[in-house]
């Protein structure tokens, strides 16, 4: 399916940990997810550990690490301590994702530009490890200008303010929106960083966002498993792969 497609799906299954949490027990287990996702078509899984650990855990890694046979996107903050955790485990890609403890969600994109300096000597370690390093970013000139010149070799466009504005019915946003991610995503692509997409992305925004022809992964998450919790997971997973290739074909 990818190969006919070029486009990839990451399924994040940080909110299996967040349901699994909300018991403190080990149930239900986010691995036991990540294999059914593997066996629906997932070409990579994404976990995000977090500062606060709110879902996924340290153990919840070191048993993705273990057992996966697509590759791990690890999502993180960039910490000192999260620079050592990935440094353990050199997972196949690493994307450096803002952080604040009192967001629900990663609300926004990271601020590259203001931070060029710091990212820059931050990311080495990681690319020598033989991470992919993605950073996740906003559909903004400066911050892709700012992604490339640290040496980053994939960009992940955040596409929560397009599918926000399409929930919200502003259809007039939502088409700013996406016309902000095309440009961005040919613009990006132009300076050879590879494109990546998501954040909030469903079965009624993900088309358009698929159809972009430099995206080649979109990383999909919360509302995967809301609709595993109406139709299981492996069809919420099908789902989503076929609307993505019917958007690319
Ligand atoms: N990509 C990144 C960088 C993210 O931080 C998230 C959310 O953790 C996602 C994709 C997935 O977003 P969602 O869970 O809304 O599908």
């Amino acid at each position: 399916m990818t190969a006919e497609t070029g486009l990839r799906l990451g399924v994040n299954i940080d909110h299996v940990a967040t349901v699994r949490n909300a018991r403190g027990g080990a149930y239900p287990d986010p691995l036991r997810a990540a294999r059914i996702a593997e066996e629906a078509g997932a070409d990579g899984i994404t976990a995000h550990l977090r500062e606060d650990r709110r879902h996924i855990s340290d153990a919840d890694i070191d048993g993705l690490i273990e057992v996966l046979t697509v590759p791990l996107n690890f999502e993180m903050a960039a910490t000192a301590e999260m620079q050592k955790i990935a440094l353990r485990h050199k997972p196949h890609a690493v994307c450096l994702v803002p952080e604040k403890r009192e967001e629900r969600t990663t609300e926004g994109g990271l601020e590259v530009a203001r931070e060029e300096n710091r990212l820059a000597h931050y990311i080495v370690p990681l690319r020598e490890a033989g991470c992919r390093v993605s950073i996740f970013i906003a559909a903004d000139k400066r911050q892709i200008d700012a992604a490339h010149r640290i040496g980053a070799e994939v960009i992940e466009l955040h596409t929560g303010a397009y599918c926000d504005a399409h929930a919200e019915g502003d259809i007039t946003t939502r088409d700013r929106e996406l016309e902000g991610l095309r440009e961005m995503a040919s613009y990006a692509h132009s300076l050879g960083l590879e494109v990546h997409a998501g954040h909030g992305l469903t079965y009624d925004t993900v088309q358009p966002v698929a159809a972009l022809p430099e995206v080649r992964e979109l990383n999909i998450g919360h509302f995967i498993i809301g609709e595993a919790i109406f139709m299981g997971l492996q069809p919420a997973i099908a789902e989503m792969r076929r609307l993505m290739d019917e958007a690319r074909g």
